[in-house]
C-alpha cells in the first residue's frame, strides 16, 4: 500500500515481537500475550512511535527547504522529543510548544526525561501555560508565525504528528511489517492493542489491518480522557489516509474500536490501577511501561484479559508505543517502586 511514498529510514527496521509468556501465565494463561517493541525501534533519542509516522514526513520536509521543524505536545511530551531529534539528526533548528497539559506537581516535572533530551539536542523549548487539547494551537501557529518573522522557514508538524496529511502512513506500514513477521512466525495475531491519543497511530493500523479484514480487532485504549474528540479524530484520520492509499472499501465508523474505561482520572495522570499495571508488568517481563501513556493501555490489556474480553487461544500483539523517559518526572509517584 506504501510502495508510491517516499521514506526516510529513522528507524533500525522492522521493531521486534516478543512473547509475554510470564504475564500471559499471571494472567492466567488462556491467552498468548505479544509485545512489538516500537518502544526500541530506533537509536534516536530512545524512539517511539513518532519516529515511525516521521518516516513519511522527513521527505516532504526535505522537499520543502524548511529550516526549521515547529512542533507541540505537553511538557512531557514524547512526540517533541522525537522531533528534536530528527532535527539533531537533519541538521534543522528546531522549535517547541511546550503546554501544560498535565498538572502534575513534582518538582523536576519540567526538567526531566523528554524535556531534558529535547533541551540537550538544541530545540529551542517555550513553555506555555495551557491545558490539554488535541487541536489545532494557536501556540502552535504563534511559533510558525515568529519563525516567518525571524527570517526563517518553518515546517509544522501537529501535535503526535497527527493531522498531519502523511501522518497516517507509518501505522500503515506497522500493519504491513506484522503481516510479514507472522508469515515468519508462522502464526497470526486475532487483536492488537494500542494506545491512543492524537490517533494517527490507531488510525494508521485501522487502514493497514483493513487490508485483510482485522481493523476491528485494532483495540485503541483512550489515555486522552476527550474519548469523543479523540475517536473522531482517529476516524478523519483513517478515511483521509485510506484515500490517501487507496484503500478499496470505506472506513466507517464501526472500524475505530475505542475503549474509554482506562484514561481517568485524566489525561497524564496514573489511577491506582495504572500504576498496578506498570508494576506487573514490570515485575513479570521487565518491560517498563509510563503513566500518560503505555501504562494505561497496559491497565487496559490487563483488565480485558481479566474480564474474558479475549475468547481463550487468542493471540493478542500489544503495540508498546514507547515513552518510557516520561517516567522520570513522576518520581516522587514511585519513590518506594
Ligand atoms: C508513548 C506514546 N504512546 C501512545 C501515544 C498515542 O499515539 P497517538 O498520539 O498517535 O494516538 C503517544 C503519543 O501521543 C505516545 O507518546
Amino acid at each position: 500500500m506504501l510502495d508510491s511514498f517516499d521514506r526516510y529510514p529513522l528507524t533500525f527496521g522492522p521493531s521486534p515481537i516478543e512473547p509475554l509468556n510470564r504475564l500471559s501465565a499471571e494472567l492466567g494463561g488462556n491467552v498468548e500475550l505479544y509485545a512489538k517493541r516500537e518502544d526500541c525501534n530506533s537509536g534516536l533519542a530512545f524512539g517511539g512511535n513518532k519516529l515511525r509516522k516521521l518516516e513519511y514526513i522527513v521527505p516532504d520536509i526535505l522537499a520543502s527547504g524548511a529550516d526549521t521543524l515547529v512542533s507541540i505536545g505537553g511538557i512531557q511530551s514524547n512526540h517533541t522529543r522525537q522531533v528534536a531529534a530528527v532535527a539533531a539528526k537533519l541538521g534543522l533548528k528546531c522549535r517547541l510548544v511546550q503546554e501544560d497539559w498535565v498538572p502534575y506537581p513534582d518538582a523536576v516535572y519540567d526538567r526531566v526525561g523528554n524535556i531534558l533530551m529535547s533541551r540537550l539536542m538544541g530545540a529551542d523549548v517555550e513553555l506555555w501555560n495551557r491545558g490539554f487539547d488535541i487541536g489545532i494551537r494557536e501556540s502552535w501557529e504563534a511559533a510558525i508565525e515568529d519563525v516567518k518573522a525571524n527570517g526563517g522557514t518553518p515546517y509544522a508538524i501537529p501535535a503526535g504528528a497527527s493531522v498531519h496529511r502523511l501522518g497516517g502512513l507509518g501505522y500503515v506500514g506497522f500493519a504491513e511489517e506484522v503481516r510479514a513477521q507472522e508469515r515468519k512466525l508462522g502464526i497470526q495475531f486475532d487483536y492488537i492493542v494500542v494506545c491512543t491519543v492524537t490517533g494517527s497511530t490507531h488510525a494508521g493500523m485501522v487502514v493497514g489491518f483493513a487490508a485483510d479484514g482485522r481493523q476491528r480487532q485494532v483495540i485503541g485504549i483512550d489515555a486522552s480522557a476527550t474519548p469523543d474528540q479523540a475517536r473522531n479524530q482517529v476516524l478523519d484520520i483513517a478515511r483521509n489516509t485510506g484515500d490517501l492509499v487507496g484503500l478499496s472499501h470505506a472506513i466507517e465508523a464501526e472500524d475505530v474500536v475505542l475503549m474509554e474505561d482506562y484514561a481517568y482520572p485524566r489525561y497524564g495522570i496514573p489511577s491506582q490501577e495504572t500504576n498496578d499495571a506498570i508494576r506487573l508488568c514490570a515485575r513479570t517481563e521487565g518491560m517498563m511501561t509510563d503513566p500518560v501513556y503505555e501504562g494505561k493501555s497496559m491497565q487496559g490489556l490487563i483488565d480485558l484479559v481479566r474480564q474474558g474480553h479475549f475468547p481463550t487461544g487468542s493471540r493478542v500483539l500489544y503495540a508498546h508505543l514507547g515513552g518510557v523517559p516520561a517516567i522520570n518526572a513522576y518520581s516522587f509517584q514511585y519513590r518506594d517502586g
